[in-house]
């Protein structure tokens, strides 16, 4: 069983296939967070061996269990009030304007199977055979506010699903002002805070940084995940590394205002939480009513990063990321974006979709530019209305004849957003987010429709539905250019504005929830400025995402690399663009560039005509290997043997039972520094593996010990081996 209980003990035990995940229940009132780490048979409650029942000058005394500092308990769910002064995972204020919780522990059920998050993306279970829950029940007396705080151990995977059900049973509301959704403790601080960081066009660079005595954290105020700090967390050793430390990891499933927070007492315990950013927030939960809080995913590696990541992508590709797509090859495609920009009318669309086909492309996706007057990002968003100027003969006209070519047609949106010069802004101008009598602050000329209204939604659905079933349309891409300013609804009252930036992340989900139920057949991808909101709650929805509006080769070894801590690669767009490169302005090789978008979903966002006839057969030719490889980069293990971050070259190895891809490219060449070896992992030490191309064979233990040894003679030199196993 997956998880237990000990009556003698009151203890929980999750145990997964390498960890074990105890909490403790003290004196019939408070639960405790035991232990989080690699897996032991069972755990035994040794108050001498352990730091809880500690009495600690200028702390509080609990006096109803025994003479020992709230302050120090490792509370499995800390709230404010009685003494404990560290940061709260549940923060409310009562009717009589107090801010003071007491949980009681109530009890326990588990059950197996997962039941699903309502509003919310989550992990889910196919059969309730592959995981188990447990439900424990806290309890406030005064108020009859109970919290519910669920654990889902799935039966195959090292990861630990959390989150928390607030019900309000009394008979006054209460404001909700912090509802953390995973809180542990560690009961030392000698550990690296790693995150990923970025900004448009270079999303999710590895930091680390030491745990400090105090609070540590990074969050979102944008109402959007952002491109500035993904809803990650990892505390790790400070000498692990990507096959050996400790590793604990946190991954939020949302989409909006995050937090990931460390606080580190005098007494060198670290609390570590994640959840709903707690600025901008408030929730009036009303008698009778509940609040489900987003859940966390919970990761411990005893073998560094490479685990972590491995647990991370399995769960996600399997049972976070949805419909008939997410066990499918995915089209290659070809996106008019920065081959024309707005500049394109029916025909040139036509020549590239032809040039395209000749190669193997098997998508054409028509970018912005499509509807109202937009010659410019200045216009027209919302206004789903085809330009018959550009496109004469409709969006039917066109995706007709693309599908006449033998491909498939797909076409961008971007549905949250209205344009101030729209027929939409014109018709309805409190229809965005906005707060009264203050200025409306645009981004990219547009601003962003209030979701959190119920018309505002179904306007969208229907203006979206209505192109979508007009045409032979296989594919979506969805965009979101700006970050929310003014967060504020004329839909709601004032005591409810507090709400409006979680409500806007809950009406997203529900609009993508009924576009992707009534389009089954669509394949829909997201995007956000390339990979800003390219969070675990986005999978849910889109089985790919446009990892960056960045395709430079070596920009994308960055990116990749980063992105890869948690996404697994068959969710990641990745796209061969023009040289030049349009942000970076770096000149690569085709071979560079094919190469690392290999390893993505591969696309192509040129035009083909401008290339030379040597470089159009060298595209062919990465598309035909593309398809054989592409099952296992998917769908295999991956391996980040090489860091861009760290070394001069990257590489990046999928392992599936029957064929090795390894991609390997240089960073940063440099004069007589030798050559790079590469040590693959996660093979079958007894097994042999042909090269493809060179049709030398190599046993599985070479591969992983002696390795393979390349010689980094120029910038973005690069390699892309397959291995079969014979
Ligand atoms: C931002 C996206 O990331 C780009 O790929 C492109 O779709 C533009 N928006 C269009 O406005």
């Amino acid at each position: 069983m997956a998880i237990s209980y000990d009556k003698e003990q009151k203890l929980f035990h999750l145990q997964t296939p390498n960890t074990s995940y105890v909490m403790g229940v003290c004196e019939d009132t408070h639960l405790l967070h035991l232990y989080y780490g690699a897996k032991i048979k069972s755990y035994s409650v040794v108050m001498e061996n352990f730091p809880i029942r500690e009495h600690r000058s200028f702390e509080c005394e609990d006096i109803s269990i025994g003479a020992y500092s709230t302050g120090t308990l490792p509370l499995e769910y800390p709230v404010y009030g009685h003494g404990d002064y560290r940061s709260p995972a549940f923060h409310a204020e009562y009717c009589d304007g107090s801010h003071i919780t007491a949980l009681t522990y109530q009890g326990y059920e588990i059950k197996k199977g997962k039941t699903p998050l309502k509003g919310l993306p989550a992990t889910y279970t196919e059969s309730d055979d592959e995981a188990e829950t447990l439900y424990i029940t806290l309890m406030d007396q005064l108020t009859g506010l109970s919290l519910i705080l669920s654990y889902t151990v799935f039966e195959d995977s090292d990861a630990i699903v959390k989150s928390v059900l607030v019900k309000n049973g009394g008979s006054s509301s209460i404001y909700l002002k912090t509802v953390m959704s995973s809180c542990i403790h560690l009961f030392d601080k000698d550990y690296d805070f790693v995150h990923l960081e970025g900004t448009w066009a270079r999303e999710r660079s590895i930091q680390k940084r030491p745990l400090m005595t105090g609070t540590m954290s990074i969050d979102s105020k944008r109402t959007t995940s952002s491109h500035h700090h993904s809803p990650f967390l990892a505390l790790a050793r400070p000498y692990a590394t990507e096959t050996c430390g400790d590793v604990y990891a946190m991954s939020f499933v949302y989409s909006g205002n995050h937090i990931e927070t460390t606080e580190v007492d005098a007494f060198d315990t670290t609390r570590a939480m994640v959840g709903i950013n707690p600025f901008g927030f408030g929730w009036n939960l009303n008698p009778g009513e509940e609040f489900q809080a987003p859940e966390v995913v919970l990761t411990y590696s005893a073998t560094g990063f490479g685990a972590m990541s491995r647990t991370y992508h399995k769960l996600y590709r399997t049972r976070l990321c949805r419909g008939k797509f997410r066990d499918l090859e995915r089209p290659v495609l070809i996106n008019n974006w920065e081959a024309t920009y707005f500049g394109f009318n029916e025909e040139k669309i036509l020549r590239i979709a032809e040039k395209a086909k000749t190669v193997g492309v098997e998508l054409m996706v028509l970018d912005d530019g499509w509807f109202g007057k937009r010659d410019s990002d200045n216009c027209s968003l919302g206004d789903w209305v085809v330009d018959k100027r550009k496109l004469p003969n409709g969006i039917e006209g066109l995706a007709s004849k693309v599908t006449e070519l033998g491909m498939q047609f797909g076409l961008w949106f971007e549905p949250e957003m209205v344009s101030e010069d729209s027929d939409l802004y014109r018709a309805h101008p409190d229809w965005c987010l906005h707060v009264k009598d203050r200025r409306r602050t645009p981004s990219r000329f547009q601003l962003i429709l209030d979701m959190s209204r119920p018309e505002v939604r179904d306007y969208v659905v229907d203006a979206v539905s209505s192109v979508l079933s007009s045409a032979p349309i296989s594919y979506v891409k969805w965009d979101m250019n700006r970050n929310a300013s003014e967060v504020g609804s004329a839909g709601y009252p004032e005591s409810q504005q507090s709400e409006i930036s979680h409500r806007y992340i809950l009406g997203v989900y529900e609009i993508l929830e009924r576009l992707t139920s009534a389009f089954p057949d669509i394949l829909f991808e997201g995007c956000s400025g390339g990979g800003g909101r390219f969070d675990a709650g986005m999978l849910y929805y889109f089985p790919q995402y446009w990892t960056s509006d960045d395709s430079d080769a070596l920009e994308r070894l960055y990116i990749q690399h980063g992105t890869s801590m948690v996404m697994p690669a068959c969710t990641m767009g990745a796209h061969v663009s023009a040289v030049p490169n349009h942000q970076v302005r770096r000149t690569t090789p085709l071979k560079a560039r094919g190469d690392v978008a290999s390893v993505g979903q591969l696309g192509y966002e040129l035009d083909l005509n401008t290339l030379s006839e040597e470089e159009i057969q060298a595209v062919k030719a990465q598309i035909i290997k593309y398809k054989e490889l592409r099952h296992t980069v998917h769908y295999g293990e991956m391996y980040r043997l090489k860091s861009p971050f760290d070394d001069r070259c990257c590489a990046w190895e999928y392992v599936t039972e029957n064929q090795i891809v390894l991609m390997y490219c240089v960073a940063h060449a440099r004069v007589g520094l030798g050559r790079t070896c590469v040590k693959l992992e996660g093979l079958d030490p007894d097994a042999k593996y042909r090269d493809k191309e060179s049709g030398v064979v190599y046993d599985g233990d070479y591969l992983m010990h002696v390795g393979l040894y390349f010689t980094d003679k120029a910038d973005l030199e690069s390699q892309l081996l397959i291995f079969d196993r014979v």
